[in-house]
């Protein structure tokens, strides 16, 4: 892939605000809603973050992504490693940067630790044998349930971080209009709330592309901590549904480690949460029948979650 560099007089604006930024090249590393993340060749990444993008806010966001970062405080096991956190400030101006800077206003910065590997999306899987598909799919269900463990030890009780199923759903619902998807989406939260799975510490949003694979014995990179909080483990899994024979090995890794399969009732709860999310983010623009598989998929995982 090309790497874009970043413009020196967007650079030159940034060493100009925050405190002990490289010189030299840096490079886009992603761009998507909530801002652009630069890697700055010195083994660190700078993520920029827009007040506005999806839905929710940017400024919770950054708040939450730096909280999770210094409580976890580059967590690390042979199986997950999250980024060390290196500095972050919030902007009550969101135009700090002046002219060089073309896009929406921001909400702040955060600086992380740069992880090595790819993200683990579907193209890295494109060629790759059953039993390569299968071996990521494992690692990352063993991944996912060793890092509950991990982060429930280092956070103890007192989190103080929200259910992000609960939130997503929260977000979601204003943009579902109709009285029966409110109606769906009011059961889908009371069957969650009476289910009463075990909180633990979630990532909140680990679809492939918050995962970074290295090397075969590295650990996995979980980054992109955003919608972290605290909520029954199954939440975590809702991403690999529709990565068909994946998922099946995700489970499989992570019942490895748990001792047991994830409870189905919880699991196909969060897989609807997602997709009245997705179905809220990209409603009914863009072609009609992603429009309609999207409304589709919504009406579908709510019946699988028992809900009509
Ligand atoms: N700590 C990191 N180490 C390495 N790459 C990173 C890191 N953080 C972000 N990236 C890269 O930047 C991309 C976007 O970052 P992410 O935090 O997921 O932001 P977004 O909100 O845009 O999804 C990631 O998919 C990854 O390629
Ligand atoms: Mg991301």
């Amino acid at each position: 892939m090309d790497q874009q560099t970043i413009d020196e007089s967007l650079q030159g604006a940034l060493r100009e605000v925050i405190p002990d930024l490289p010189t030299g090249l840096w490079h886009l590393a992603g761009e998507g809603v909530w801002g652009k993340v630069l890697d700055l060749h010195d083994g660190t990444m700078l993520k920029l973050v827009h007040r506005n993008g999806g839905i929710g806010s940017g400024d919770t966001k950054l708040i939450r992504e730096t909280r999770a970062l210094d409580l976890l405080n580059g967590l690390r096991t042979d199986m997950f490693v999250v980024p060390k956190l290196i500095g972050q400030e919030r902007w009550s101006n969101g135009w700090m940067l002046g002219g060089a800077y073309m896009g929406p206003p921001l909400a702040g910065w955060l600086r992380m630790e740069k992880l090595p590997g790819h993200c683990a999306d579907e193209t890295m899987l494109h060629g790759a044998g059953a039993s390569e598909r299968d071996r990521l799919g494992e690692s990352i269900g063993a991944a996912i349930a060793t890092f509950h463990e991990e982060a429930a030890a280092r956070l103890g009780e007192a989190s103080g971080f929200g259910d992000p199923m609960l939130r997503t759903l929260k977000e979601a619902e204003p943009r579902l209009n109709g009285p029966h998807d409110k109606a769906r989406l009011e059961a889908l939260r009371a069957g969650w709330t009476r289910a009463g799975g075990k909180a633990v510490p979630l990532h909140g949003d680990l679809n492939l592309t918050n995962i970074l694979k290295g090397g075969p014995r590295d650990p996995l990179g979980f980054i992109d901590l955003a919608e972290f909080g605290m909520g029954a483990a199954e939440y975590d899994l809702h991403h690999f549904e529709m990565s068909g024979p994946l998922r099946d090995a995700v489970f499989r890794g992570y019942g490895a480690i748990t001792g047991a399969m994830p409870d189905m009732d919880l699991y196909r709860m969060g897989v609807a949460a997602s997709a009245a999310t997705t179905l809220a983010i990209a409603g009914g623009g863009g072609h009609p029948r992603e429009a309609a598989r999207r409304r589709y998929w919504l009406d579908e995982s709510l019946y699988q979650a028992g809900i009509d």
